[in-house]
């Protein structure tokens, strides 16, 4: 069965609305948050109907379905990320399980492999989003540790030139993200998880804008760590994942720390249950997870590949169309090699504000400003940029409507 984003369109329930007096809705917004199905909101939407009750908490049959459908969505995710069941932990967001990580190696007493300390390093790059910079530098500013970081070449790909010096035997920690929300740029992680671990670092990956776009296999990538939303994988949201080595999760301290991730508590001291509870202190977002356990089933079977190769053709079209248009400069790479659908762009004379304005009244959604990646956008040399960002449900319709918007756009403010 032939790949057809036409009727992939209608499981979508909000592709039936028009948007300003009637106009299609021209959704190049899936880098901030994708749209959901139908089979995703029906799932959240049973479980407050029918099984509604606290995962394994109550001796009571809702309790127990609860818990069946809460852990049924893990399993989901497991497999999804290539994982085993209990390395998989719920948190509420991407932003909330890179705090998880970095929160809870800042708890690690000495003689501990995740305690950090003056003269220890953490290595992110300057093409990260917001999430996956500060925790690093509230960890680093915490612990005394050193926060160093790959520079961004002019073409939007890492200076991998600085590797070597970079990583060194001070490196405990390598944060990275898989694919840029800015530039689109994916990220050459061999190299980098081969550097890391021969020095004995671990390695976060923020999988935030790769997992909804491409298979990603956590063995496969070698990687310790990884973390991504499930709002922008056709999920719900509110809930994300953090995934973690087994070895690793047993060493890893707790963040949070309250009911349900206890082995034993007194007054004065308590125990820590195994992963994956050890990390999901509180009743859970049950509803949230079983509606991502839907998401990923919904992707799976269309398949990844499929998903992958639709955006490949879609991004190869609009980054082709884009470079044609003289007024139109684009950050990030130009050619399709390691490139995923983050297109950002300034055109000539217009504020991008003021371009996310025009296209919004024609019916486009795109973002427009610094994209919670500020360093990366100074380091461009410019005050924001326009990003048009492609899903599973784009169209070269949708391509050709972003182009036909910013001639318009050029037309109007000239
Ligand atoms: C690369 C990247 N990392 C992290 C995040 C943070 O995700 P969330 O806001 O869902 O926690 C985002 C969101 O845009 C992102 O694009």
């Amino acid at each position: 069965m032939s790949f057809n984003p036409v009727a992939i369109r209608k499981d979508f329930p909000i592709f039936a609305r028009t948007i300003r007096d009637g106009k299609r809705l021209v959704y190049l917004d899936s880098g901030a948050t994708a749209q959901k199905p139908q089979v995703v909101i029906d799932a959240e939407l049973d479980f407050y109907r029918l099984h509604n009750a606290a995962a394994h908490r109550g001796a009571h049959q809702l309790a127990e379905e609860a818990t069946i459908l809460f852990e049924g969505a893990r399993e989901k995710v497991a497999a999804f990320i290539g994982a085993q069941s209990d390395e998989v932990v719920f948190t509420k967001s991407a932003t909330e399980s890179i705090n998880l990580i970095a929160y809870a190696m800042g708890n690690a007493l000495a003689g501990n492999r995740f305690h950090l300390a003056p003269g220890d390093e953490i290595v992110v790059s300057q093409m990260e989003h917001h999430a996956n910079l500060i925790p690093w530098q509230q960890l680093a500013a915490r612990t005394g540790a050193s926060l160093r970081w790959f520079d961004v070449t002019t073409d939007g790909r890492l200076d991998l030139s600085q590797i070597s010096t970079l990583i060194n035997k001070k490196t405990k920690v390598v944060a990275i993200t898989h694919q840029s929300n800015v530039l689109g740029t994916i990220n050459p992680l061999d190299q980098i998880v081969t550097a890391a671990h021969s020095v004995g670092a671990v390695v976060v990956l923020d999988a935030c804008q790769s997992v909804p776009h491409m298979k990603v296999d956590v063995a496969a990538l070698d990687i310790d760590f990884l973390a991504f939303s499930g709002h922008k994988a056709v999920g719900p949201t509110g809930v994300g994942v953090m995934w973690g080595r087994a070895a690793l999760l047993v060493e890893l301290p707790p963040f949070l720390t309250g009911g349900s991730m206890i082995a034993d508590v007194s007054m004065t001291s308590a125990t820590w249950a195994p992963a994956p509870a050890k990390f999901e202190a509180g009743v859970p977002n049950m509803a949230q997870a079983v509606g991502l356990g839907a998401a990923v089933d919904y992707l799976s079977q269309i398949g990844m590949d499929v998903i992958a190769d639709h955006e490949h053709t879609l991004t190869s079209d609009l980054l082709g169309k884009l470079l044609a248009i003289d007024e139109v400069a684009l950050v990030g790479p130009l050619t399709m090699e390691n490139r995923g659908g983050a297109l950002s762009f300034t055109v000539d004379g217009i504020h991008p504000h003021d371009l996310g304005q025009f296209l919004d009244s024609q019916g486009i959604a795109v973002r427009t400003g610094h994209h919670c990646a500020w360093p990366l956008t100074r380091s461009l040399g410019v005050p924001a940029t326009t990003r048009a960002s492609l899903y599973l449900y784009n169209t070269i319709e949708d391509n050709d409507a972003l182009i036909d918007g910013i001639h318009a756009a050029m037309r109007y403010f000239k």
